[in-house]
């Protein structure tokens, strides 16, 4: 079965491949000729990720899925959340993020945060929702040397290292995405017979 990930992103490519483990064949946007931004102009992830994947799979007539993730802090009233990408402005990086991250942090000693994401799947012209969530600490500083995004200052309950200490087979395991994405292919699952 071929199924479109209607992301840019290569290292969400390469953890969903490797929680696929073959069972599909996962397509990328370049894969399928499509180098563009997809508008995500919503403030949920529900609305952002089926916003992705209702573009792709309109104008390609595939099965397509896409996703949204935010990090809510609880300190911080649950930012940056659905606008985790651009918390430090339109053209920030993850670094500029991470910085104003910690600065609103300093000093605060709750430091309790969690990563959601939400996959939609748009499957022979139907829609379909994943959740995944992990609950963790945001570190006083950064650690390690893998992932992206806010992977260094990421500890899931429960480990003593960052995401970004973690292979992608290990994040896999527990992160939000993972989580998301282990429902997706049980989904999917019971359609290939
Ligand atoms: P999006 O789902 O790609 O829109 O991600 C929103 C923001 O969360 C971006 O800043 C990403 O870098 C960040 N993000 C998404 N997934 C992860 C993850 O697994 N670890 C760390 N940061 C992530």
């Amino acid at each position: 079965m071929k199924l479109v990930f209607a992301t840019n992103n290569k290292n969400k490519i390469k953890e969903i491949q490797s929680a696929i483990l073959g069972k599909m064949e996962i397509l990328s946007l370049d894969e399928i000729g499509f180098s563009g931004e997809i508008p995500e102009d919503y403030d949920t992830l529900k609305e952002n990720a089926l916003q992705k994947a209702t573009y792709i799979a309109t104008r390609f007539k595939v099965n397509c899925f896409a996703d949204d993730t935010g990090l809510e802090i609880e300190a911080l009233d649950g930012r940056p959340g659905v606008y985790s990408a651009r918390y430090a402005g339109s053209q920030a990086s993850a670094e500029n993020n991470i910085d104003k991250v910690l600065m609103e942090l300093k000093g605060e000693s709750n430091r309790k945060a969690l990563f959601r994401t939400v996959i939609s799947l748009k499957f022979n012209n139907r829609d379909y929702f994943f959740e995944g969530i992990v609950k963790g600490q945001i570190l006083e500083s950064r650690t390690g040397e893998e992932g992206f995004g806010y992977d260094p200052i990421f500890q899931p309950d429960g480990f003593l290292q960052s995401f970004a200490e973690m292979s992608v087979a290990q994040k896999n395991k527990i992160s939000h995405r993972g989580l998301a994405v282990q429902k997706l292919v049980q989904f999917l699952d019971g359609k290939i017979t």
